[in-house]
């Protein structure tokens, strides 16, 4: 592979880690044109916070299994988050990278070299799903994969499936936000296997389509599923869960999909267990036609020691996004037990015509009257808690018109 690039390039430093990226700048004709599509080789700067949670993550995972770990990303791009892998996580055997793209193969591969890491970063030119199905036998499976195109990480996840090792840490980012949050239902199902719902808490339920997609696809393989964190930030979504070889642990994680029901009249929400479709339509707050989401996943989305042991990975590392890191680890901590589903306040006043009253106030109203409160990373105006719709609109009256 000749390693000449001959397209506008400049560094960037992410983290610990200085790379050769496109100049964006180069590439933009007009204001709204969208760079990094542009360039030659995909590189996004806005994904920053992405790549700084997944380094967090995947030493968080390989602390956990506390042995040298392999790790494929099968798309990308410029290198960025591979070498950062390889620089700022320690423990890392081996890295495949790979991108069908050509120049970004070579722009990959200029910055391994560049950064020393050309013994053990390996940078392939292929489809992903031929190089994962290379990986697919045992014992030549990766401890960890990341996956991270452009829209929806359905057309690799059954590759990704078959190319993770039990007790492996698999990462999906997902981008395609108008079929998993309800603008285009019918694209959801056909991607995802289960039908979205454009609630206050739709990014929650494409959260949990993603997860529940992945589990039905990992349950094929007689794999279960344990989900360790994920978050819904700006324009996408991301799940990082541990695989668990063998038909029960596939039958558990089964087990944990189901449905969630919306009443777009009143608010109330509730959640039916199980893959067959719920029989109940009425709701039970006021009798109007509930809305139906699913099948998705309805365990847990975060798990609160994974979280901590993230959090404890943060300092030192030169985050860029530092602050915004920790609020979200700290946000998941206390969300990873709290109710399925949250309440957006906004909305919710906004129907009653009523001012939105202080959040932390509600929050410890709602915990004084004896239910669970928590705020969401997912919406800066969201409350999870087990209080019916009744009591919660009752609360917010008397507190803004007192
Ligand atoms: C969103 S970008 C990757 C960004 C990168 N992961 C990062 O963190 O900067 C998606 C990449 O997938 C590549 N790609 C698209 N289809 C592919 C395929 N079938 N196999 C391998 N790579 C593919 C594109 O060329 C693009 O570079
Ligand atoms: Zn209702």
């Amino acid at each position: 592979m000749k390693l000449s690039i001959d397209f506008p390039t400049e560094v960037v430093r992410e983290g610990k880690t200085s790379v050769v990226v496109p100049r964006l700048e180069a590439y933009v004709k007009e204001v709204w044109e969208y760079a990094p599509s542009k360039a030659p080789v995909f590189y996004n700067p806005a994904m920053e916070l992405n790549r700084d949670v997944a380094v967090l993550a995947l030493q968080t995972y390989q602390r956990t299994v506390d042995k040298e770990i392999s790790v494929c990303e099968p798309l990308a791009g410029c290198g960025i988050r591979g070498v950062r892998f390889a620089i700022e996580v320690e423990g890392i055997r081996k890295l495949v990278l790979n991108d069908i793209n050509s120049e970004a193969a070579k722009l990959a591969k200029l910055n391994a070299e560049r950064n020393n890491l050309a013994e053990r970063v390996l940078v392939m030119n292929e489809d992903a799903n031929l190089l994962l199905s290379r990986y697919a036998a045992p014992r030549k499976r990766f401890d960890s994969i990341d996956v991270d195109p452009f829209g929806s990480p359905a057309p690799y996840l059954d590759s990704a499936v078959r190319a993770l090792r039990d007790g492996g840490l698999l990462a999906l980012t997902a981008t395609d936000m108008a079929p998993l949050s309800g603008v285009h239902p019918k694209a959801c199902v056909r991607k995802y296997g289960g039908k979205p719902l454009r609630t206050g808490y739709c990014h929650e339920l494409a959260v949990r389509l993603l997860i529940g997609s992945l589990t039905m696809t990992a349950a094929k393989h007689g794999i279960g599923i344990e989900v360790v964190f994920s978050h819904s930030t700006d324009h996408y979504i991301r799940a990082y869960a541990v695989f668990h070889r063998g038909a029960k642990q596939a039958d558990n994680s089964v087990r944990k999909m189901g449905y969630v029901l919306h009443c777009f009249n009143c608010f109330h929400r509730e959640t039916s267990k199980g893959i067959l479709p719920p029989w109940k339509r009425e709701c039970t707050e006021c009798g109007s036609k509930l809305n139906v989401a699913g099948p998705l996943w309805l365990g847990k989305i975060f798990d609160e020691e994974f979280s901590v042991l993230m959090e404890g990975e943060v300092a030192g590392r030169n985050l860029g996004q530092e602050k915004k890191i920790l609020k979200l680890l700290s946000l998941a901590k206390s969300e990873a037990e709290a109710p399925i589903t949250y309440y957006a306040i906004d909305k919710i006043c906004d129907k009653l015509n009523l001012r939105i009253p202080p959040l932390t106030k509600t929050m410890d109203e709602l915990r004084g009257a004896g239910f669970q409160a928590v705020p969401t990373h997912f919406n800066s105006r969201g409350i999870r808690t087990d209080a019916p719709i009744s009591v919660l609109k009752a609360l917010i009256r008397r507190l803004v018109q007192t």
